[in-house]
């Protein structure tokens, strides 16, 4: 069964140290007072890129074998897995293809471009994108990167907790969002590892609770998925990130879009940092008394990205 230990966390933190931002752990009173508990936010979203999810190709890529390197990557993604694949080929030296759908967002299309990869437009969802970037694995040679379901992938997102029980050694539970579950398994092997007994919790949205209803009946389920929050949006998680999930992880909370919404303008507002929908997970839960643990307990919620469209505040009038 796939597990990694510390070390492996270290070496893949090792790897892509000259590539990466160490984000701070910082220390927030207002949610320390009104959960009870002693809450810091690893601030994820100041990581290049804008969220945790360069970490994994980059540990990836160092990890490739030439062969492989010379004929290049392709992914399907219209947010962060096409610009931390696009940014680590680049470092890399990487032809790196991404395949979105045709109605992508003009500024994700030139971001992604910005960073160096070569975008091909294909379908009207992503399910279209992914089989064209299937394609071009059997017609180029290229190889997929999966947006989570990948090992080598898991050991770099995991460094970020590393990260933080390098910073908080005494951190008592560690609070991450929930997509295909590539972050969370990565991140609760490398804090288990530091030590058993720090607490995992992961939050979707119940809007599509692709995760919680898996570990409820054991087995992989594909869910009717209606959240619109896109780093939580996936119908199917994956075969490895499950197996993780059921043996690191101790808790899988759940609760819909609108509050998460809400968290997030609360964390914009009150901490002054801006976080996208996902990365608000987190604090989500944590407002809404989903995290039960003891008064005084050592939290770190996990924000991975600020990528959000801030476009509806233009045009405002301000006082
Ligand atoms: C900012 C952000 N947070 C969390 C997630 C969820 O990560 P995972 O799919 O590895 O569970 C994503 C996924 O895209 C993301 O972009």
């Amino acid at each position: 069964m796939f597990t990694l230990t510390l070390r492996d966390f270290q070496d893949a933190r090792a790897r892509i140290d000259a590539h990466i931002t160490r984000t701070p752990v910082l220390t927030s009173r207002q949610l320390s007072e009104l959960t009870g508990f002693d809450v810091r936010l690893k601030a994820e979203m100041f990581q290049r890129v804008g969220s945790y999810k360069i970490r994994g190709p980059l540990n990836k890529f160092a990890l490739m074998p030439e062969e492989q390197k010379r004929r290049g990557v392709v992914c399907s993604s219209a947010g962060n897995h096409a610009q931390g694949v696009a940014l680590a080929a680049r470092i890399h030296g990487i032809r790196a293809v991404v395949c979105m759908a045709e109605n992508a967002t003009r500024s994700k299309i030139a971001a992604t471009k910005a960073y160096g990869a070569e975008v091909v437009l294909h379908g009207r969802i992503w399910d279209e994108a992914n089989e064209k970037a299937k394609e071009l694995v059997r017609t180029e040679g290229l190889t997929y990167v999966h947006p989570f379901d990948d090992e080598q992938l898991i050991a770099g997102q995991g460094t970020l907790g590393l990260e933080i029980v390098q910073d908080w050694p005494e951190v008592d539970a560690v609070v991450v969002p929930i997509g295909g579950g590539g972050l969370i398994s990565g991140v609760a092997m490398a804090v288990k590892g530091h030590n058993p007994r720090i607490q995992v919790i992961g939050v979707e949205s119940s809007d599509g609770p692709a995760m919680k209803l898996s570990v409820e009946t054991g087995r992989l389920e594909t869910i009717d998925c209606r959240t619109v929050i896109d780093g939580l949006r996936v119908q199917r998680v994956g075969e490895i990130t499950f197996s993780v999930v059921q043996r690191f992880v101790d808790e899988v909370v759940a609760l819909p879009d609108r509050d998460i919404f809400d968290a997030m303008l609360w964390v914009m507002e009150r901490c002054k940092l801006v976080v996208e929908g996902a990365a608000a997970a987190p604090v989500a839960a944590m407002l809404h008394g989903l995290v039960r643990l003891p008064a005084g307990a050592r939290v770190v919620g996990v924000l991975s990205g600020g990528n959000v469209n801030l476009d509806q505040l233009r045009g405002l009038t301000w006082n």
